[in-house]
């Protein structure tokens, strides 16, 4: 009996221990997104094991003397332990096999005497070799500059955490574009235009006297993956940023950027000299408003010694302008730009412009206001251009700009935060879309001219290039609001770096870093991200339609309205459908906006056969029985359209389901149950957009289509009056 009693007890205890261990792991690896791509969860044991040998020491010359290296030495300190499990002795020198040194020709005489081709590597770029030294084997890490051992720093435990070899390592890395940026569309009262994952991340309030450990690690991600400057504050800009209380606060956090290579960049209301400086005008030609910009300056560079510049949105959407005063956009960067010149700042003046007034096309607005201004923008001006002519669209061509201005500097904005593609709440991978602009051909130098050449400047010999990413980040704990939504911030940065890159290359990746090498998983979740966003385009905007949201929050189906003040606010004014066809005429026959791209492209895009079907309704009006390359009718192939991408979201979540045994269960769930709401939001989308298409073609559902779950007058009363980011 007392034997029985004894092992009872010892087994309880067993059992206890057991799950108290259970608890304290799951505590310990608990997955909840906020690490991003800076998660140094274990790799595998043979992993480890592999990496242990070459990791035992690390050597950073100079460090005690620089922020920099410091944070590189505390990156590896803690990616390396995290990882391998062991974390490499911080040395003052080589003392055998197994050592990294991350250094500059001018830090070490060792790499000063291997004599490496640093030239090619400029400012920012970073050498990783397996290399001997004083006869012990090693990796080095060197650079130009302390920011190249930073990339190069962060690319070394990326090879790490994407489980690749360092034996035999020769990468050669340094960035194609200049300036990479995020822009963060966040308001002083810390609401975020667009944005979906929270208020924002900066606590204007309590600036500059409490600085969130989040800024470091906000700083932290974003140099992992090369990106080099932030817009602080949303392109709808207050006045308010640029006054000495704001900027006091705005050089604190600069202060917390700076040893991470990431500089500061302010939006510019236009009309600040009227509203914080009491002038009377802001006209461009005006001393008195000359003079208050450079005073302004002067005032920014005293805090902030490397701030990096203005971005300004003048004259578009009800903010004020140059234009206000009949000045062109020229004159008015121009005057900005002045201002900044002798600090070495820079203006980034952004051409997402159309006017209430202007009853042309508002897909060729942009390109008719900016391209007659070639040449007229000073030196440190770059004009920044959304990847296509309306407004980030699930879909659409690439800007006619690109290509267009060989004597600017254009730089590319891509949107990261999900205005038109779901919100924070659908999956929809955005590198195939990124990719696809990138690789666009723009033939303004003949074949090959892609957007790619255009914004790094090679195609027409551009100095100052730039790409800037409309930020995802709020102050949810995975920031993103997702956990894929991360992979849209990582993704903009790795392609900002090398534009070149295939987004499958990307994810893959991404996936590594995020779940584990698990070749199943890395299948499975690759086919949701690469299938993902042509999802979104099936169920919101099939066959190059736009802008068929609902008004304002752009929040679910809205292509009935048609009675909003502007022509452009309504869906109506995009699709054009009637009784007869659907499409926007962009031809000859039409508002001609196809004249504005080169001539191989506008036979392209004006072709009905050539153009493809991806973009076919963007360039076309079409009847109803045009026949499609399937052999449906357009009709037909609509309605089948809004079923595949309806389709595609249900194989997503099955496909989901099939990896849960791989996934830990916080992220799992959470993603589960966002794939839910996608679904039941596409297929909202699919039902209401069949539902209106339908009274208005007056055609029958093609045979085995499902009609949708309720009436259009259903779809046509919902609404959304909190919907967020609005
Ligand atoms: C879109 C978006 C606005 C934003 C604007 C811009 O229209 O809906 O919120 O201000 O783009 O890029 O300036």
């Amino acid at each position: 009996m007392s034997s029985d009693v004894s092992c009872l007890s010892r087994n309880l205890l067993l059992v206890a221990t057991f799950l108290y261990s259970a608890l304290l792991a799951a505590t310990v690896n608990a997955e909840d997104g906020y690490d991003l791509w800076l998660r140094y969860q274990p790799l595998e044991v043979e992993a480890r094991d592999n990496y242990r040998p070459q990791l035992r020491q690390l050597v950073i010359p100079g460090r005690e003397d620089s922020r920099t290296l410091q944070a590189i030495g505390d990156e590896l300190l803690r990616g390396v332990g995290g990882l391998i499990g062991r974390a490499p002795e911080m040395a003052s020198r080589i003392r055998g096999d197994g050592f990294v040194l991350v250094a500059t020709p001018g830090s070490s005489a060792d790499v000063r005497a291997a004599q490496l081709p640093m030239d090619a590597l400029g400012e920012e770029g970073y050498l990783i070799r397996a290399i001997s030294l004083r006869g012990h084997t090693g990796t080095l890490v060197t650079a130009n500059s302390e920011r190249g051992l930073l990339y190069g720093s962060f690319h070394l435990l990326r090879l790490l955490q994407t489980r690749d070899a360092l034996v035999g390592l020769d990468i050669s890395s340094s960035p194609r574009i200049g300036l990479r940026l995020l822009n963060h569309w966040d308001n002083l009262d810390r609401s975020v235009e667009r944005g979906y994952a929270g208020q924002s991340i900066w606590d204007w309030w309590n600036l500059p006297d409490v600085l969130d450990p989040r800024y470091t690690d906000y700083a932290r991600a974003n140099a992992a993956i090369g990106i080099n400057g932030t817009v602080l504050n949303n392109v709808n800009a207050s006045a308010d940023s640029l006054t000495p209380r704001y900027l006091d606060k705005a050089a604190a956090l600069a202060e917390v950027f700076r040893p991470y290579g990431i500089r500061m960049y302010l939006s510019a209301r236009f009309s600040a000299p009227v509203e914080i400086g009491g002038l009377e005008t802001a006209d461009p030609q005006s001393p008195a408003v000359q003079r208050w910009w450079q005073h302004k300056a002067d005032e920014i560079y005293q805090r902030i010694p490397d701030f990096g510049g203005f971005l300004v949105k003048a004259n578009s959407e009800g903010q004020p302008g140059p234009q206000d005063y009949g000045r062109s956009h020229a004159e008015g960067a121009n005057l900005l730009a002045r201002a900044l010149a002798p600090h070495g700042g820079v203006v980034m003046w952004r051409a997402f412009v159309y006017q209430q007034d202007n009853p042309e096309d508002r897909a060729k607005q942009a390109y008719s206001d900016f391209v007659p201004l070639d040449g007229q923008f000073d030196d440190n001006v770059i004009v920044q251009v959304k990847n296509g002519p309306i407004d980030f669209q699930p879909r659409e061509p690439f800007h006619p700009m690109f290509g267009a201005m060989p004597k600017t500097p254009l730089m590319m904005e891509f949107q990261i935060t999900k205005e038109y593609l779901g919100f924070a709440s659908h999956l929809a991978y955005l590198g195939p879309m990124y990719e696809e602009v990138l690789r666009a051909d723009t033939f303004a130098e003949g074949p090959g001219s892609t957007v790619t050449k255009v914004i790094d400047g090679s195609l027409h010999g551009q100095r100052l290039t730039g790409i800037a990413g409309v930020a995802n980040i709020g102050r949810d704990r995975d920031w993103s609001g997702s956990t894929f939504n991360q992979a849209n911030w990582y993704v903009f940065g790795r392609m900002a770096w090398n534009p070149d890159l295939a987004a499958a290359t990307v994810a893959r990746d991404w996936l590594k870093i995020t779940f584990s090498d698990n070749p199943e998983l890395l299948a499975g979740a690759l086919d949701i991200m690469l299938a993902s966003r042509q999802a979104v385009v099936d169920y919101m905007t099939p066959l190059g339609l736009a802008h068929l949201m609902a008004t304002g929050h752009h929040y679910g189906p809205g292509p009935w309205v048609s009675d909003l003040a502007r022509p452009e606010w309504n869906p109506a004014y995009y699709h054009r459908a009637d009784r007869n066809g659907i499409g926007f005429d962009r031809t000859a026959e039409g508002s001609n906006a196809v004249a504005q791209y080169a001539t191989p492209v506008v036979e392209k895009f004006a072709s009905r056969s050539r153009v493809g079907e991806d973009l076919l309704l963007w360039f076309h009006h079409l009847p109803w029985d045009h026949r499609m390359n399937s052999g449906r009718d357009l009709w037909e192939e609509l309605v089948y359209r809004y079923d595949r991408g309806l389709a595609e979201v249900q194989e997503m979540r099955t496909q989901w389901q099939a990896l849960a045994p791989l996934v830990d269960r916080e992220r799992f769930d959470k993603t589960a149950r966002l794939l839910a709401v996608q679904e039941r939001e596409a297929k909202w989308w699919r039902d209401a957009s069949i539902a209106y298409f339908q009274s208005v073609s007056a055609r029958p559902l093609p045979d085995g289509v499902a009609p949708p779950a309720r009436d259009l007058a259903y779809y046509r009363a919902l609404e959304f009056p909190w919907t967020p980011g609005h």
